[in-house]
């Protein structure tokens, strides 16, 4: 059976993106992200009409150093030859940016008379489980590619297992929370979904309470992890938010505000709030994943989206599902939790 070639385009929010991917079992051929956080930095936070304007910028080249870093591996093909279908992230995410590349996937599906396929940014997440990437493969960077901004390129080999159903999916990111249910390939269930912040909005306006930048969660890891351990009783207990609530929503901001309250009396230990705040997180999100795979008999549990980068949510997680369930756990590598 011939194998469909995917070009797939993402631009949901501050990173743009292009991989070419075969399937089934999904293979990444190549896959080239640019990264804007040096540009919202100086803001602590995403600002969305400089994201537009950077997508605007690097999509082209973003695209087409996918197609050609794969023809590099695969000389006799000529750039966009072989691409049968071209998948862009459609939504949620920032308006400004999503349109540059939906803008450019329909353009080049039109020119190229290839069906164009919108993608759901939350399944996009789920999805992550089903591939793997591999580090940049070092003759990228000898043929002397010019530098995008902080771009990085990979490929990768298709997973030796794929999750099975029915499945447990928590998707944690910056503009979403959700716990989903899935008996079936793209047939989705939502158990629950926070109900004010999401997970990463909530790691973010905690950075930024605690002035620590911008992205708040990889700043909020970084603090925590110079917690010494003898500092450990340097912070007041967080509340676990709807931890014991017999449904399966979330509730985070209620945690900004103990964090903010904490803050404002000045006496507290940075890495140690960080740290606390960080454990509360991972506790709500962990014990309601294992709560849900339990009732619904899950074969396999899987984590995903800018949060699923957090180690202290990726360890703890697995642990209690492998100690609790005999459903697997899968976490996309790294380079694949976030957008
Ligand atoms: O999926 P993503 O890249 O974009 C959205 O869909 O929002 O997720 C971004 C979110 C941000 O809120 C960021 O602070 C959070 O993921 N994040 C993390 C970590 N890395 C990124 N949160 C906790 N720990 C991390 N290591
Ligand atoms: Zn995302």
């Amino acid at each position: 059976m011939k194998q469909v070639k995917i070009l797939a385009i993402e631009s949901s929010c501050d990173e743009t993106a292009a991989a070419v991917a075969s399937g089934l079992p999904v293979k990444i051929l190549s896959s080239v992200v640019a990264s804007q956080i040096k540009l919202h930095q100086k803001f602590g936070g995403v600002y969305p009409e400089m994201a537009s304007r950077a997508h605007a910028e690097k999509i082209i080249p973003v695209i087409n150093r996918a197609v050609s870093n794969r023809a590099i591996s695969n000389r006799a093909k000529k750039y966009f030859d072989d691409i049968d279908v071209i998948a862009v992230t459609a939504g949620p995410g920032l308006i400004g940016s999503l349109l540059v590349g939906v803008n450019a996937a329909k353009t080049l599906a039109y020119a190229l008379k290839k069906p164009l396929i919108p993608v759901n940014h939350i399944e996009g997440h789920i999805y992550a489980n089903f591939v793997s990437e591999n580090p940049p493969p070092s003759r990228l960077l000898k043929k002397g590619l010019r530098p995008l901004l902080s771009v990085r390129a990979t490929a990768g080999q298709p997973l030796a297992e794929n999750p099975q159903f029915p499945l447990i999916a928590l998707t944690v990111a910056g503009g979403h929370t959700a716990l989903i249910l899935m008996r079936r390939h793209l047939d989705y269930q939502i158990l629950g979904e926070t109900l004010d912040d999401a997970a990463g909005e909530a790691f973010d306006k905690v950075a930024r309470l605690l002035n620590l930048g911008y992205p708040g969660g990889p700043a909020i890891e970084a603090a925590a992890s110079k917690l010494s351990t003898n500092n450990r009783q340097l912070t007041t207990k967080l509340l676990r938010p709807m931890i014991d609530s017999d449904d399966f929503n979330f509730s985070f901001s209620g945690l900004k505000t103990a964090v903010l309250k904490i803050v404002k009396t000045k006496k507290f230990n940075k890495p140690a709030l960080a740290g606390e705040f960080q454990e509360a997180v991972s506790d709500v999100l962990t014990t309601k994943t294992l709560k849900a795979a339990q009732k619904y008999q899950a074969k396999s549990v899987l984590l995903g989206g800018g949060v699923a980068a957090n180690q202290n949510l990726r360890e703890k997680l697995e642990h209690q599902i492998k100690k609790y369930t005999d459903a697997q756990i899968f976490i996309p590598q790294l380079s694949l939790c976030t957008d």
